[in-house]
C-alpha cells in the first residue's frame, strides 16, 4: 500500500512539472489551415538535435519512411513517404511544423505518418505512449529547424 502512494505522489509531481513553462500543450496547438504559426516553445529549434531525432528509431524514426540524403549514412531508410531532400523549398517553416505536429491536418486523415505532437496518435498506439506525445515540443522545433536546412540548392 505504501508503495502505491509513493508511486501516485511521484506521478503527481512529474505531471505538474511537465505543465510548467511556456510550452503549448498538445491539445492547445492552433492550426491555421495547414500551418502552425507559433513556435511550440518560444525557443529556437536546434537543427543538429533535429537531425539526431530524425535518425533515432525511438524518437522520430523518420528514416523508416523517408530518405534524407545528408543522413543516408545513419540508417537504412524506407520509401513509404517522399524523400525529404529539398523539402524546405516545398513547404514553409510553419507548414513543416504542422506536418510534424499532426500530419493528418495537412495530408489526409488516412495518412500513415504518425502525429508526433498529439495525444491522438491513432489506434495502434504503443501502450507506453498512451497519454504522451511521441516527441516533446522542443524536439518538434528541433526537427522543424533541421527540415528547414533541406534545400535543393545545398
Ligand atoms: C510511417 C511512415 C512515416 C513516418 C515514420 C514519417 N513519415 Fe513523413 N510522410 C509519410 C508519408 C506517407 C508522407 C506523404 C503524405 C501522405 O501520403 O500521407 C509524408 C510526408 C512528409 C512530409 C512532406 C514531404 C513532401 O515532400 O511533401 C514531411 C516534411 C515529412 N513527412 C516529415 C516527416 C518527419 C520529420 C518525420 C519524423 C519526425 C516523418 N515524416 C515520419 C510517412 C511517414
Amino acid at each position: 500500500m505504501k508503495q502505491v502512494w509513493i508511486c501516485l505522489a511521484a506521478t503527481a509531481l512529474f505531471g505538474s512539472q511537465t505543465a510548467i513553462g511556456a510550452e503549448i500543450a498538445p491539445a492547445d496547438v492552433k492550426f491555421q489551415d495547414m500551418t502552425i504559426e507559433q513556435s511550440l516553445t518560444g525557443v529556437a529549434g536546434n537543427p543538429e538535435e533535429g537531425a539526431k531525432i530524425l535518425a533515432s528509431r525511438s524518437l522520430g524514426n523518420c528514416l523508416a519512411c523517408h530518405a534524407v540524403t545528408p543522413l543516408a549514412k545513419e540508417q537504412f531508410h524506407g520509401d513509404v513517404g517522399p524523400a525529404l531532400d529539398g523539402v524546405a523549398d516545398r513547404w514553409s517553416a510553419t507548414e513543416l511544423r504542422a506536418i510534424v505536429v499532426n500530419a493528418k491536418h495537412v495530408f489526409t486523415k488516412e495518412t500513415v505518418m504518425p502525429a508526433f505532437y498529439s495525444l491522438d496518435v491513432g489506434v495502434r498506439v504503443r501502450e507506453d505512449l498512451v497519454g504522451k506525445t511521441i516527441l516533446t515540443a522542443q524536439q518538434v522545433e528541433d526537427v522543424v529547424a533541421y527540415l528547414q536546412t533541406l534545400k535543393e540548392t545545398n
